[in-house]
Parts: C-alpha cells; structure tokens; sequence
C-alpha cells in the first residue's frame, strides 16, 4: 500500500505560506526538507482520494512547483515512538490504535482510540482536539448552571460532517447520543470510521456514508463540521439547515485570526462559545 504524497518546492521565504495553505487542508503532519541553494521541499497528503487531491491543488498558486507522488506506507506512517495520546480535556484523552494496549490511571477516562486507516486524524489536530472537547462539554454539561448549553433542549441527534476518522462521531456515541450520522467525501473516511466504532465498542451506533450533505435530511441538535474554511462556506445553506433551532452547530478547520467571512456566511447562526489552540479555532454557534 502507498500513500498519495503533495510536495511542493519553493524557495524558503515562501515556505512558511506553502505550509499554512497545507495546514489549512486539514492534514496531520508537514514535512519540510531543505533542498539545498535556498530551496524547500514542503511535503503533505490529504489521502488517496481523487476529488480531494484536487481539491487541494486547486488552492495552490500556479507558479510553485508541484508533484504527486506515491509514497510506501511504511514511510509516510506515523512512527509509533513519535505518537502521543491527547489530553483535550480533563479526563478525556484520544489515543492512537499504535499505542495500543493503553491504560489511564482513572479507569472513569473517556479513552476514544483512533486508527486512522488512509483518512484525516488520529485526534491529535488542533482542529479535532478543540471540536472534540466543545462536543464533550455541550454533551456533559446539560444540567451545569454555568453551561452555554443549559437552555438548547435534547441532544438526542448528532450529525458529524466531513467525519474523517470519525473521532467526533465516536466520541459522541461513546458519551451516549442515541442518534448519529456521519458523512465524508472519502470512502477511506467511511472505511476509518467504522472501523473506529469498533474499536470502541460503540459498534452500529454511527450511519456513516458519502451521501452529499445537501442530500442530508432532517435536522440534528449537533451537527459537527471540521472542514476547511471555503468548504464551510460553500456548505453554509446547508449546514443551517440541518441545525434545529435552539441546536449547536460546531465549525473547526478555521484560523484563530482569519474567520470572520466564515461567521458572515452561517448568519444568522452566532457563536457563543469559542476554543483556541495552535491559531486554530473551533466555534459553537446557535
Ligand atoms: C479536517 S478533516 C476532519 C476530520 C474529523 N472530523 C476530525 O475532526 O478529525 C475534514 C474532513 O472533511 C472531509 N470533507 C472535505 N470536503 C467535504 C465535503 N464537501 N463534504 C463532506 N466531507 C468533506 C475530508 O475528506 C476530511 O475527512
């Protein structure tokens, strides 16, 4: 098995612009590689997908020199001794599968343990990490005084957009939602999420599919959307619609000091709670 590797070799004072673009992807890691004679070689991959490779090519400037390489899985994996589980919120950590058997000292830890397959995450992003700890505090936090949550009604129905891993979903199922749909453009997303339900042993607990959000029915008390800024955008419509009113509508995959345009579009939605980390931000809206 390869993986579908963007490299993209520039001269360094563009590098740091090349990698905030790749960031903004929503991938897990950038690799950078001086190539000699001021030049950098900047290296990522958002998976094997088609649609989603050129989508990402689609955001980068013409003029840069670009390839699309395979690369054996055996090199662009994750060693396992730089993997880490994440701590995102008091008592609730995401672990890699590698790090597998893992046994937190409070044995009441919510331990959601991600193996993330050719698709986005392994739970450590900014971006996961913030929205996860937003959905575990909306999900345990109904009855707080303090919690933004305290008047928004049920949180029977979950719905997680561009689910990746399905880390959000699974966490959500985990911390009992009785209703939970996921969808991605990637079928590698959907092979990663189910196989992410049994890991937990929150089995058939997700509907996770490829159907098109606009094709998406109902609405959610949840919905979950870690997906790039102009991906938000161009889904606004439909991420309103499916929010019911008095719902929460989580965004991530946002920049901390660059989302202003993103808020202008979901109106009128408006954020009440916001979560910072690494100049990324994941906002609750209402
Ligand atoms: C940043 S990842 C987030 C993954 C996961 N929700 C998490 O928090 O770790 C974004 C995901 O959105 C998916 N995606 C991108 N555009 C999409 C679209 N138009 N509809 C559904 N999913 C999309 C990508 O395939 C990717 O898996």
């Amino acid at each position: 098995m390869s993986t579908r590797t963007i490299v993209v070799t520039v001269t360094e004072d563009l590098a740091e612009l090349v990698t905030d673009r790749m960031w903004q992807w929503g991938v897990q890691a950038v690799s950078e590689t001086a190539g000699g004679n001021g030049v950098v070689e900047i290296a990522t991959s958002v998976g094997n997908d088609v649609d989603a490779i050129d989508r990402a090519l689609a955001t980068l400037d013409p003029s840069w020199a670009v390839v699309v390489r395979d690369v054996e899985d055996a090199i662009a994996q994750v060693p396992a001794e730089f993997l880490s589980p994440t701590w995102y919120a008091p008592g609730m950590v995401s672990v890699p599968a590698a790090l597998l058997p893992f046994e937190p000292d409070d044995p009441a830890t919510t331990v959601t343990v991600i193996d993330p397959g050719s698709a986005f995450g392994l739970g450590d992003h900014p971006t996961t990490r913030t929205s996860m700890a937003l959905l575990a505090e909306l999900l345990r936090s109904r009855d707080s005084v303090d919690s933004v949550d305290r008047a928004s009604g049920p949180h029977d129905r979950l719905l997680d957009v561009g689910c990746g891993t399905g880390a959000l979903a699974v966490l959500g199922a985990q911390l009992g939602v009785p209703t939970i749909r996921a969808i991605d453009i990637a079928d590698a997303a959907v092979a990663a999420t189910r196989r992410n339900m049994e890991l937990n042993g929150v089995d058939g607990s997700i509907v996770v599919d490829t159907t098109p959000v606009a094709d998406v029915t109902g609405t959610f008390d949840i919905v979950m959307a870690n997906i790039l800024a102009p991906v938000l955008v161009s889904m606004a419509g439909d991420l309103r619609r499916l929010v019911r009113p008095g719902g929460s509508l989580v965004i991530s995959g946002i920049l901390a000091d660059r989302h202003d345009h993103v808020l202008d579009a979901l109106q009128p939605l408006a954020p009440v709670r916001s979560l910072e980390h690494d100049g990324w931000v994941s906002i609750i809206l209402r």
